[in-house]
């Protein structure tokens, strides 16, 4: 599945920032900020995984935690061609089952909206802890499956039927925002996911909730 996942994202990459802004009215921006929020109030070698086009990164440079190290690390080269017209080193492109970076590389892993696209969910966060240094963070910014009222009648009501007409009307391509319903539908709730970086040995996981459990942004610490 990985690489039909990786083509599409490829073939996505030019509207991907649009979609992504327009489908969420902007919250993104907001929800990236609180996510970077998570993370302690120093300068951090952060990699930006699954970071695609960038804005994940771009959070944390504007919160004054990302030093000059940071990257965005991507399957999908398409989704990085963007990040030096937005002021940020070429990425790199790697597979988050299998990264290429030695034990211990990173302060910090962010991943916004990209954990629910891996095909082994244990497999990406054991890869986390391993690139992550002792006392580093992960900060997780994702769509779980819907547990509070709010998130039950948005994602099963709403979410159906207004994503893919507000994704036509922006010109999007019908199989982007397909391809968004069902992955959250079949996506872990928060609560399994932060039991999941428990048993990963992630410690002082957090779960902090977004516009009433839309979104949520999950943090734990490598501590060894
Ligand atoms: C929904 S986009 C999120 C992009 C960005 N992090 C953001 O916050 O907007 C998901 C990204 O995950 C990437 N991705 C999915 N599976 C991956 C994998 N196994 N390894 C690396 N990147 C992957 C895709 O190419 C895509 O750029």
């Amino acid at each position: 599945m990985s690489q039909a996942v990786r083509e599409m994202f490829d073939r996505i990459s030019g509207g991907y920032d649009t979609l992504n802004h327009v489908l969420s009215a902007r919250r993104d921006l907001v929800w990236r900020r609180k996510a970077v929020a998570l993370l302690p109030r120093q300068q951090h070698r952060i990699l930006d995984l699954c970071g695609g086009t960038g804005d994940f990164l771009i959070a944390a440079r504007a919160a004054g935690v990302a030093d000059s190290q940071s990257r965005v690390a991507d399957f999908s080269f398409g989704m990085m061609v963007p990040l030096p017209q937005k002021g940020l080193p070429p990425g790199i492109q790697a597979d988050a089952l299998r990264l290429p970076f030695r034990d211990a590389t990173f302060d910090a892993v962010l991943c916004g909206f990209g954990m629910r696209n891996l095909d082994d969910l244990a497999l990406g966060t054991q890869e986390v802890w391993r690139v992550l240094k002792p006392g580093g963070t992960f900060v997780t910014l994702e769509f779980f499956q819907p547990t509070t009222i709010a998130a039950k009648v948005f994602y099963r009501g709403i979410a159906p039927i207004a994503i893919p007409f507000v994704g036509k009307a922006f010109g999007s391509s019908r199989e982007a925002y397909d391809y968004l319903v069902r992955s959250i539908r079949r996506f872990e709730s928060v609560q399994g996911y932060a039991g999941l970086l428990a048993d990963q040995r992630f410690q002082n996981v957090r779960v902090k909730s977004l516009d009433f459990g839309l979104c949520y942004a999950v943090a734990g610490a490598k501590v060894e």
